[in-house]
């Protein structure tokens, strides 16, 4: 991968990139600025032009969320999906199973885009895209809308290896200086529990963090069959989870959400990440590139642990929470529940009260920062907490220590430039249709500029 293709974000700083570097200046320049309307072209217009790519269960949940923003004049105009049959399935559902939201809808045939470079058309058309496809498409597609000066909502994770996360981190900054809104969906920070679970920590109630763990260990994933006359590409991206330059593996797509928590809380990226991880649920005729099981030590400055765990199989227990031991007490979190306790074991604070859907709550804060002009850009935070997941990945591929500011900077790229159907995915199966799972004995960085070894 050449500089060229893809600048570091420097001089980014490490707590610059975990904050948000441009929220200052971009205050700073809308308070002169004061109300403007949603879009550039057209100041006068009150009604925000939303664009879907990725018409799949999140992309159809985030659509109907930016729809029902209370008081928010609001039209669906443009979807894009990789398949016509979901663009068809999820418009059928508007008015339907959604809500009643057809009238906020006004998506003609010419609008409808199928492939995998619908997206641009989308882009151009609206103000506000939702970016909810596969996570391996995000960096590009994110700053494709950035470029186009267009508001965004995306999906978690942001980014599946080093290359997408400085694309990501490139293009903040250049959102920052648009001052275009992106909300990212890692929606425990759009929960009160977890708001409010923040506000006593900084405050002071568990003292200096020095330990904790982050779970998400599950009962499994879907796994999509091949189907009849699909293209070894039209299936990964149909079967996407399974792959790895599409999901970044669930470490990254799922557990992302937990390990965004620890960088939150502790206010800081991890330096280092060691692990072991592995497949133990192999099921014939479903072969997967991806593990169902990571074990990661994240190391933070000042020497702080944090232990990770993510897994998707049957039996055992299942646990999707966060814990921080501090000097002065202790933290559980999960959605819907903080208690603080001290380190006797006694429960000295613990959240009560309303904890409104965190999932309505991103798209009512995104609306108000668009029609209020006040900074909002969480592409920082998206980018270094999917990073942190995909260091955690590499850790277990290779069972290696890795430090985050050398393996931000790698030559390591996943995503092929453009793809088309017609492009051969960067992993293809052998005689048997099994595809090569990641061991560490023969683990290496590979980027798909470099020639895959034979
Ligand atoms: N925040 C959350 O709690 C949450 C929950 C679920 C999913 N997600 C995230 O949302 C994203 C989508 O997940 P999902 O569960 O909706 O998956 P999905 O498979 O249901 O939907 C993805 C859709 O994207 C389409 N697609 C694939 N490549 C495309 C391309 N290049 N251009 C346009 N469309 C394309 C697919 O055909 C599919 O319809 C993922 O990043 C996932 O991690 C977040």
């Amino acid at each position: 991968m050449s500089e060229s293709c893809c600048p570091l974000p420097s001089p980014l700083s490490r707590r610059e990139a975990l904050r948000g570097a441009g929220a200052t200046a971009a205050v700073a320049a809308s308070a002169t600025l004061g109300m403007r309307g949603v879009h550039a072209d057209n100041p006068s217009s009150d009604v925000i032009k939303v664009g879907l790519i990725g018409a799949g269960g999140r992309g159809s949940g985030a659509l109907s969320q930016t729809l029902s923003v209370p008081g928010s004049a609001v039209k669906l105009t443009a979807i894009a999906d990789a398949f016509k049959g979901n663009i068809d399935r999820m418009l059928k559902t508007l008015g339907g199973e959604i809500k009643d939201l057809a009238d906020k809808t006004d998506c003609p045939d010419e609008r409808r885009y199928d492939g995998l470079d619908g997206y641009k058309r989308v882009i151009d058309a609206c103000d506000l895209v939702i970016l909810a496809t596969p996570p391996g498409f995000r960096p590009s597609q994110f700053q494709r809308a950035v470029e186009a000066g267009k508001h965004v909502f995306m999906e978690k994770p942001v980014c599946v290896d080093s290359h997408g996360a400085r694309l990501v981190l490139d293009a903040a900054r250049k959102a920052d200086e648009r001052k275009l809104k992106v909300v990212v969906g890692l929606q425990r920070r759009y929960q009160t529990n977890y708001r409010e679970a923040l506000a006593k920590v900084r405050a002071g109630a568990i003292g200096e963090i020095v330990g904790g763990q982050v779970y998400w260990n599950g009962m499994g994933i879907w796994y999509r069959d091949r189907e009849p006359g699909q293209t070894e590409m039209q299936y990964q991206v149909h079967n996407w989870y399974h792959f790895n330059w599409l999901s970044g593996d669930h470490i990254c797509e799922q557990h992302v959400h937990n390990i965004d928590i620890a960088n939150w809380f502790l206010d800081r990226l991890p330096v280092s990440a060691y692990g072991v991880g592995g497949r133990q649920n192999r099921v014939p005729n479903q072969s997967s590139e991806i593990y169902d099981h990571h074990a990661v030590n994240f190391t933070y400055p000042g020497g702080v642990r944090i232990a990770s765990q993510c897994k998707q199989f049957p039996g055992g227990e299942n646990h999707v929470e966060e814990h921080f031991q501090g000097t002065k007490g202790l933290l559980s979190l999960h959605p819907g529940h903080a208690v603080i306790t001290d380190r006797d074991g006694n429960e000295v604070w613990k959240f009560s009260g309303p904890n409104p859907d965190p999932y309505q709550v991103e798209h009512d804060e995104l609306h108000a920062a668009i029609r209020n002009d006040t900074p909002k850009n969480d592409a920082y935070y998206g980018a270094t907490s999917s990073f942190s997941s995909v260091l955690g990945r590499l850790a277990t591929y290779s069972g290696k220590t890795w430090n985050y500011d050398d393996a931000i900077k790698l030559d390591y790229r996943l995503m092929p430039e453009n793809p088309t159907w017609e492009t051969t995915p960067p992993v293809m199966p052998d005689d048997n249709g099994t595809y090569p799972l990641p061991m560490p004995a023969t683990f290496r960085i590979r980027s798909v500029t470099t020639p895959v070894p034979s």
